[in-house]
């Protein structure tokens, strides 16, 4: 099993470090066009091998598509993340050439690869690197219900007082402040709806902490939080690469599911070899599917600014 990560920043680190300790992958190759930065990520990493005890190689190469040639899945986070009060929307005019180029390069040295976007804007960069490569759509996976359900599932745990592995929750709809859908009505601990632990008043607050769960970091941080990045691109990468059908929330190219048409953003689905291996259309409410068309709407009004860069 060999994975690609594009970008050895923050998220590329960081979820390069996550594979590594979960011992799954046989070799990892971390790319970035920071000279030596991906070399010196690798070998940092590499000399915690025998203090994590992981027998993966992960190895550094500065813009050497060759290196990642034959990958199984490749996680593209090249790309500015964003600094505090900015949106993810406004990253688009610097990021989307950098995923275009950044995923044509990558099937280039493998064709069969599975690619992982987490680059923002990421439903329209997931989308973009759809239309770029030209990949079936279980290939292009986007990273966000993964993230915004663990953060979800953090602030319902931490208003509860109970640990989050008691939680089961999901948020859907795309990667942004206002579209972010938290599955609220459908959220349990141990199978018992959290209305019964949590007031209507303290559901609304989750809810909304949830949805600014990346900006309130970015504020703190001064950048974009990377540790539950990192963890929940790993966990999808994990699942991918062991096959094990796990359902998570990932942004997907969209074709008539959930009413929707042309469009990357996020819906439950299951990860297995090769990629998604099946969308699932959950029974939504009348609200939910409210909340859901008009996420919709603004992902497709940022997808208007790609026109350009897709000619
Ligand atoms: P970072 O600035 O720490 O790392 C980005 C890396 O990409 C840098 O090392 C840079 O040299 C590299 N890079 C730039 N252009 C490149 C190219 N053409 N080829 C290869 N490498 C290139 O940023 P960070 O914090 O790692 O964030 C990366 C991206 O991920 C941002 O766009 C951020 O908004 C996004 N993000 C998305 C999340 C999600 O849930 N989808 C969560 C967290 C971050
Ligand atoms: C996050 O949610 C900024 O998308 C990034 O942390």
């Amino acid at each position: 099993m060999k994975v690609t990560i594009i970008g050895a920043g923050n998220v590329g680190a960081s979820c390069t470090e996550y594979i590594a300790i979960k011992n799954f992958a046989d070799e990892v190759v971390l790319l970035d066009i920071k000279e030596g930065f991906a070399e010196g990520k690798a070998m940092d990493l590499m000399q915690t091998s025998s203090l994590n005890g992981f027998d993966s190689t992960i190895t550094g190469t500065t813009g050497d598509y060759s290196k990642t040639a034959g990958s199984d899945i490749a996680v593209i986070t090249s790309g500015i993340p964003r600094k505090p009060g900015m949106t993810r929307e406004e990253l688009i005019g610097i990021n989307a050439g950098i995923v275009k180029e950044v995923s044509e390069n990558l099937i280039k040295h493998s064709p069969d690869v599975v690619l992982i976007i987490v680059s923002n804007p990421m439903d329209t960069m997931t989308y973009l690197a759809a239309k770029a490569t030209g990949l079936p759509k279980n290939r292009i996976i986007g990273l966000g219900g993964a993230l915004d359900s663990a953060r979800f599932k953090y602030r319902l745990a931490e208003a509860m007082d109970c640990p989050s592995s008691e939680i089961g929750a999901m948020v859907i709809g795309g990667h942004s402040d206002t579209g972010m859908v938290p599955l609220i009505e459908k959220a349990t601990r141990n199978s018992v709806p959290v209305a019964e632990f949590l007031s209507a008043e303290k559901l609304q607050e989750v809810v909304e902490s949830t949805k600014v769960g990346g900006a309130t970091l970015t504020k703190l941080l001064g950048t974009s939080a990377w540790y539950a990045p990192g963890a929940a691109v790993s966990e999808m990468v994990k699942a991918i690469a062991l096959d094990s059908k796990k359902m998570f929330p990932c942004s997907v190219l969209l074709e008539g599911e959930y009413g929707l048409n042309d469009i990357c953003i996020g819906a439950p689905v299951i990860l297995g070899k090769n990629g998604i291996v099946k969308v699932l259309e959950i029974e939504l409410s009348d609200a939910e599917k409210e909340k859901l068309t008009s996420s919709a709407e603004a992902v497709r009004k940022t997808n208007g600014l790609l026109a350009e860069i897709l000619k």
